[in-house]
């Protein structure tokens, strides 16, 4: 995990030259690494229909997932206003709970500016007393 740091919040400042993001202007970039240490990407994607957007997190989550990835150690989050992020981009409640359904509480969350720029959370600093399906069991 140590090593992956830089190589991940790289990948996430790429990641976000893909947005799509034409209504908010707002760009994210996403890079999440999986237990056997394989990154997937993601980033934004705005629709004229705001409800139907999806975010740089869900994206690269998803990505994963439906290639049958179900182990994460962390993801790396770079956004914000065209241009370079001035500011961290910390995740929306949305995605913090998609975290929780398939990450431990000890998940990594990197929200950066830059790749020497970052702040380093854990999932259970960012949902406190997430809800998850150990509930419904
Ligand atoms: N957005 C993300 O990609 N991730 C987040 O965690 C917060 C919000 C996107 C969605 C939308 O395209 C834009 O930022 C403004 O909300």
């Amino acid at each position: 995990m140590e090593a992956f740091r830089s190589t991940l919040i790289k990948a996430a400042l790429e990641a976000r030259a893909n947005a799509y993001a034409p209504y908010s202007g707002y760009r994210v970039g996403a890079a999440l690494l999986t237990e056997n240490e394989e990154v997937y990407t993601g980033c934004n994607i705005e629709n004229a229909s705001y409800g139907a957007t999806n975010c740089a997190e869900r994206t690269a989550f998803f990505k994963a997932l439906s290639e049958g990835k179900r182990r994460f150690k962390a993801i790396a989050i770079a956004g914000g206003k065209e241009g370079s992020p001035e500011d961290y981009a910390f995740p929306c409640g949305i995605c913090r709970q998609v975290m929780q359904e398939f990450c431990k509480e000890d998940f990594v969350i990197l929200v950066t500016k830059t790749e020497q720029d970052y702040q380093e959370y854990r999932l259970k600093d960012m949902l406190p007393h997430g809800f998850g399906g150990d509930k419904l069991q």
